[in-house]
């Protein structure tokens, strides 16, 4: 029997923060290399995705081969044979399949995303695209080409991974069992445990994610940060008027973030619980985060990119041939073809 499929995409959208690397990437990374025994890893770079809202169109080429490379910094193993990784636009499937999938899908469902909201509420109309409104049923079909039935993802991509589920079983109803349906996010949790990873927060206001769409950029610290500037951001941090370290998302959202990301650098944050100044805290934090840059930044630089790139194209001409044979079943259930 074929072995079953874990996937998960990261978008090569203003270079990668700490919060895509301790909360998202490096998680991914371990998930891999512990898994490959007996899963199908499918590890990918998300390219259509990225203009979904606007962005520097010539630098996208060179972040994508660039997160790859980071994949491989934070410890990928490359010559594991069940680990694939590809970009997305180099599997027409993707493409094809998301115009099927939208003919089966609510204008309402869509609407409801609550990612959607969040993203478009920041873009004035006219930068409103169709694309951003149609992300999910991308989403959608990069999962279900392969037949994951995981995908480990952050919190805020939950909703994406329901609608996942509700098409594939939609059109497994309709037209006989076309996809595997992912397995509920739920039992995902289960299943991954600890390795989910954290959502690491904005630092100049904790109450939402660090995102890589901020145009600021003033809370968030990119992976390609100097340890100087680093440090700044972090010693800037927002916290709060409590005076007293504690980890309370709720009551306490800015010091709980510097905790976890202490935490999540291999510093010990019982330290500091319990102390009733945050300037230590924050002293300790913007020192490990400025060891960790320095550190990754070093090991990037040595990634093979000949070995990468072989990697890449070998994959990719494997996920073609998987893809390309769910997208043909669709294809004949819905008459595009002849059975
Ligand atoms: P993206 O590229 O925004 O983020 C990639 C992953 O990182 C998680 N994440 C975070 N985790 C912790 N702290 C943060 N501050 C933080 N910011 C982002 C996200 O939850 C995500 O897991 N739609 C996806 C990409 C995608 C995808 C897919 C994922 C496209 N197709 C198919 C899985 C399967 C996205 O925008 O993630």
């Amino acid at each position: 029997m074929a072995k079953q499929v874990i996937l998960t995409g990261l978008r090569a959208n203003n270079g990668l923060h700490i919060g895509n690397y301790l909360g998202a990437l490096l998680p991914m990374v371990d998930m891999a290399n512990k898994h490959a025994a007996e899963y199908q890893i499918n590890l990918f770079v998300p390219d259509l995705h990225s203009f979904t809202t606007p962005i520097d169109h010539m630098q996208l080429y060179e972040q994508t081969i660039n997160n790859l490379k980071i994949f491989v910094a934070a410890g990928l193993d490359l010559n594991n044979p069940n680990i694939h990784i590809y970009r997305q636009s180099f599997i027409p499937a993707h493409s094809e399949l998301t115009w099927i999938l939208d003919c089966f899908t609510g204008f309402g469902e869509m609407s409801r995303m609550t990612q959607f909201k969040d993203k478009s509420d920041k873009l004035s109309e006219d930068r409103i695209s169709v694309g951003l409104f149609n992300y999910p049923v991308l989403m959608a079909a990069d999962i279900l080409l392969y037949g994951a039935s995981y995908v480990p993802v952050g919190d805020d991509q939950s909703q994406h991974i329901e609608f996942t589920r509700d098409i594939a079983e939609r059109m497994n109803a309709k037209f006989g069992e076309l996809f595997v349906v992912p397995k509920p996010v739920k039992e995902q949790h289960a299943f991954f445990g600890k390795d989910q990873g954290l959502r690491i927060r904005d630092l100049t206001d904790p109450h939402k994610k660090m995102s890589k769409s901020d145009e600021t950029g003033k809370g968030v610290v990119f992976l390609g940060d100097s340890a100087d500037t680093a440090k700044r951001k972090i010693i800037g941090a927002a916290t709060d008027s409590l005076n007293e370290v504690r980890h309370d998302y709720t009551a306490q959202p800015g010091v709980s973030n510097l905790l976890d990301i202490l935490t999540l650098l291999g510093g010990n944050a019982q330290d500091f619980v319990g102390q009733n100044q945050y300037g230590p805290l924050k002293s300790a934090v913007a020192e490990k985060v400025a060891v960790f840059l320095d550190q990754f930044q070093g090991s990037l630089k040595h990634v093979d990119t000949s070995a990468l790139t072989h990697k890449l194209e070998t994959s990719e001409v494997a996920m073609n041939a998987q893809a390309s044979q769910t997208l043909y079943r669709v294809q004949k259930a819905v008459g595009l073809r002849v059975a």
